[in-house]
């Protein structure tokens, strides 16, 4: 019979892996997987991400797994079969949108073979389906051999790269929308101009850790600079979201697509009309 052993009927129901309680016939097992779990954990380490799994916490001090950032784009975007994530760090937003897309295909990207191991690991913990993992440096990355997708999702990768112009026409050429968030240039900082696009040069802090950049400097745009960029790549409709203040000056997301996107209650004026707070 099919789970046999496995449920035990009580009043007030069925409970399902009785024996995995503590003195049940299966805490031992139990015990020595989560031993193991923790043992992988620990040789993957150290970790930036937080984690938990059934209720003991493992990893660092981030807690990305609850991040809206990334909520906030599959309510903007509900319907995606593809998408491709950039700048993946340790998987925990792979995770959250395998788990929001349930029958996509994503293809995460990261230039670090460390946060890439972590990220397999971390999806793997979660049961994450239809997921692929790519080693590839953004600045330069081809992105042609991973296909085309709905939606590119990309949080604090832009603010790490010298050309992000160059990298926003290569995103386009294979995905119909774009999800940013990063950092700019306020227009009083904007010192430079790099490819035609205003700006300031950013010296990056030191590349040895998990969430850094892997060039030693990288542009920030202004607003009217980064709308200019996305345009030129062919996105036609933007929508500009959540700016805050942040030690590096700026930060806010960006939606945008190839296709006009109307949404209710949506405020008609042009980005780069925003004040930048
Ligand atoms: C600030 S972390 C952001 C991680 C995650 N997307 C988030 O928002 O929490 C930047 C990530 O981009 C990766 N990264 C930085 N420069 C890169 C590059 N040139 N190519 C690919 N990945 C890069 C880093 O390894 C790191 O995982």
């Amino acid at each position: 019979m099919r789970g046999r052993g496995r449920a035990k009927k009580r009043s007030g129901g069925v409970r399902f892996f009785w024996h995995f309680e503590p003195n049940g016939v299966g805490w031992p097992v139990f015990r020595q997987r989560m031993n193991e779990l923790k043992d992988q954990v620990e040789a993957l380490g150290p970790w930036v991400t937080r984690f938990s799994v059934l209720g003991t916490s493992y990893g660092g001090y981030y807690d990305a797994l609850n991040d809206d950032r990334v909520s906030r784009a599959v309510q903007f975007f509900p319907q995606c079969t593809r998408i491709l994530e950039v700048g993946c760090l340790e998987g925990a937003h792979t995770t959250i949108l395998s788990r929001m897309y349930p029958y996509a295909e994503i293809v995460a990207l990261d230039a670090r073979q460390s946060n890439l191991d972590k990220a397999r690991f971390l999806t793997s913990v979660y049961g994450c389906r239809r997921v692929t993992f790519g080693l590839e440096d953004l600045e330069t990355a081809d992105l042609a051999q991973y296909g085309c997708f709905d939606l590119c999702v990309c949080l604090g990768l832009l603010y790490h790269l010298v050309q992000p112009s160059a990298f926003i026409k290569r995103v386009a050429a294979r995905c119909d929308a774009l999800w940013i968030w990063t950092t700019i240039c306020d227009e009083v900082s904007a010192e430079t101009v790099v490819d035609g696009y205003r700006g300031r040069m950013y010296q990056e802090g030191p590349l040895d850790h998990a969430l850094s950049a892997i060039r030693p400097q990288s542009f920030f745009p202004t607003l009217g600079s980064l709308v200019q960029m996305l345009a030129d790549a062919g996105f036609c409709d933007f929508q500009v979201m959540n700016m805050e203040q942040t030690p590096n000056g700026p930060s806010l997301t960006i939606a945008c697509s190839k296709r006009p996107f109307r949404l209710p209650g949506r405020v008609g004026r042009q980005p780069e009309a925003m004040v930048v707070c």
